[in-house]
């Protein structure tokens, strides 16, 4: 297995190992190990089906069923199309994944089935890189400070994702909202490094502030949260497939596939409370 980085602040792309084939041990351990050193893993020319990408996944944790994208026939898998003519895709702001849960995963395995003759690519952002930046000043303000989690952006009659996307999240009558209490700032359980914990699709308020005073904080957390020092991205290729730690990474979609199509299958691996 060879690992060479791919950017500055986060991203290694690795070759020589095959996905869809039982892994041993020492290669689970290398990857978790790379996972831990870069962030997020990028591979190329891999085949697998979805027993061979849960199985995969499995080796990482538990699956994490997602809440609000259970439109397929297997709640395990998410599978994200971009149809031509869609307006809206999936994932097209700042996120880390599912993060109003109690619980958010621990990361993702994403396997691109089809992919558009240009655009499309994902961007990711190393939130360890993103905390470890603040002035010490902001770091002691951002001590204790917690963030309300919500899906009411993405999901329910609140969110206008859907119209103009071919995947579309739950906006019916018995939908309701799941908010979490994470917080700002949470150390990442196998390594023991801070990262920020706020993002654009699921943060909504700060504890114990009014709207006026949170809003102007977390607008800046966010954004800084993805300077562009702090990024990688992935150019996808059929068969590609990106394997992201959630924990301390954010990540975004990027619309402009123009009239491609764009399918992907997603399984996501359980996590455990931010602290
Ligand atoms: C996601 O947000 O998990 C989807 C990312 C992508 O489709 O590139």
């Amino acid at each position: 297995m060879q690992i060479e980085q791919v950017a500055g602040a986060l991203g290694a792309e690795i070759s020589g190992i095959d996905l869809g084939q039982v892994l041993g041990g020492n290669a689970v351990s290398a990857l978790r190990s790379a996972l831990l050193d870069h962030g997020v893993l990028f591979f190329h020319d891999q085949n697998f089906d979805t027993e061979a990408h849960k199985r995969l996944a499995r080796q990482f944790g538990d699956i994490f069923v997602h809440p609000f994208f259970l439109e397929g026939a297997d709640p395990e898998v998410v599978t994200i199309y971009r149809k031509p003519g869609d307006t809206q895709i999936v994932g097209s702001d700042w996120h880390q994944d599912t993060a109003m849960m109690p619980e958010p995963p621990m990361g993702a395995i994403l396997y691109a089935k089809k992919v558009p003759p240009f655009g499309g690519d994902t961007l990711f952002a190393n939130q360890h890189l993103a905390y470890e930046r603040l002035s010490g000043g902001m770091k002691t303000m951002l001590e204790g400070l917690r963030a309300i989690n919500s899906d009411r952006l993405v999901a329910g009659p609140g969110s206008t994702r859907n119209a103009g996307r071919t995947t579309k999240s739950r906006d019916d009558s018995e939908w309701q909202e799941t908010i979490s209490l994470h917080p700002v700032v949470r150390t990442h359980p196998e390594t023991g490094r801070k990262a920020l914990f706020v993002n654009h699709s699921y943060t909504v308020g700060l504890e114990d502030m009014s709207a006026t005073e949170s809003k102007p904080l977390l607008d800046f957390l966010m954004d800084w949260g993805h300077r562009p020092e702090f990024t990688c991205r992935f150019r996808w290729r059929n068969g590609s497939v990106a394997l992201w730690d959630n924990r301390c990474t954010k990540h975004i979609a990027v619309n402009d596939a123009q009239s491609g199509e764009r399918i992907m299958r997603r399984i996501q691996i359980a996590g455990d409370k931010p602290v």
